[in-house]
């Protein structure tokens, strides 16, 4: 069949689906695998040869050493100080295309230093507006359930205050769920953000957060409610606040999920 053979609801349908396909999210003619290692020995990442330079003539191969965008991120991650300069970091960091269509920046939110830090998954569009984590519809809900154990992203006191951020700095497009290449690939601002933020419980929230945060393959219905620890720091793992409002029937593990989180810190 021929274009214009289609009718125009037809033809609203095939452009319908190549967005779903993801076609407007085209950033490069040839797919680019930026975390596939290219060194036939298995090099380590860190030491893996610039794989931008490996699509452009010999001649033009940067003199200083392995460029890319992963280790660019691993680079500008580790060489953060500071929130702030993490957070100018990511500002920076050009390598992952989900910067080029969100508006902002979502970088974190509440009390630095507060002995628990949230880890959602990536920002909607109200978020994406603001510029903050958790401001929509999922945030209220979030906000209610850590009120509910005296906690809050607006408390001056460690104890009694929250962190939030998510795994993810830049909105997907049309709220998908994070890929996992995505997710890998800002891997080394989120280990070195909860590290700067140094919490003492870390609660990811949905499978992204938890898969990231434990270096699991295993999903958050599985998870949520099970302590577990990296690198010396406490995790308890909980649905996302979206699936909650999905299910209200998670509400009642939630519930106790947030017993045993408060249980955790006076213990
Ligand atoms: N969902 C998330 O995971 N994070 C946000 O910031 C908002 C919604």
């Amino acid at each position: 069949m021929k274009l214009e053979d289609l009718s125009p609801e037809a033809a609203l349908a095939a452009l319908q689906w190549q967005l779903t396909l993801g076609a407007d999210e085209a950033i490069s003619p040839v797919p680019l695998d930026r975390l596939k290692d290219p060194s036939p020995e298995g090099a380590p990442l860190s030491e893996a040869p610039n794989l931008q330079a490996q699509e452009r003539p010999a001649a033009a191969a940067e003199p200083t050493g392995p460029r890319g965008p992963v280790q660019d991120a691993i680079r500008i991650a580790a060489s953060a100080q500071s929130l702030d300069a993490l957070r100018a970091g990511l500002a920076a960091f050009e390598g992952c295309a989900l910067k080029q269509g969100a508006r902002n920046l979502v970088f974190a939110d509440g009390l630095a230093g507060a002995h628990v830090m949230v880890i959602g998954e990536a920002p909607g569009q109200e978020e994406d507006r603001m510029g903050l984590p958790f401001v929509g519809a999922s945030g209220r809900l979030l906000d209610a359930m850590f009120a509910a154990i005296g906690l809050s992203r607006t408390a001056a006191d460690p104890a009694s205050g929250l962190y939030i951020t998510n795994t993810l700095p830049w909105r997907p497009p049309r709220n998908r769920t994070p890929s996992d290449d995505e997710v890998q690939m800002m891997l080394p601002f989120l280990e070195r953000h909860i590290a700067l933020a140094a919490p003492r419980v870390i609660v990811p929230m949905g499978s992204p957060a938890v898969k990231a945060v434990l270096a699991t393959a295993t999903g958050i219905t599985r998870l949520r409610g099970r302590w577990a620890e990296r690198e010396g720091i406490r995790v308890l793992p909980m649905f996302h606040p979206a699936a909650l409002l999905r299910d209200p029937m998670k509400k009642r593990q939630t519930w106790a999920d947030l017993l045993s989180l408060s249980a955790g810190l006076r213990g």
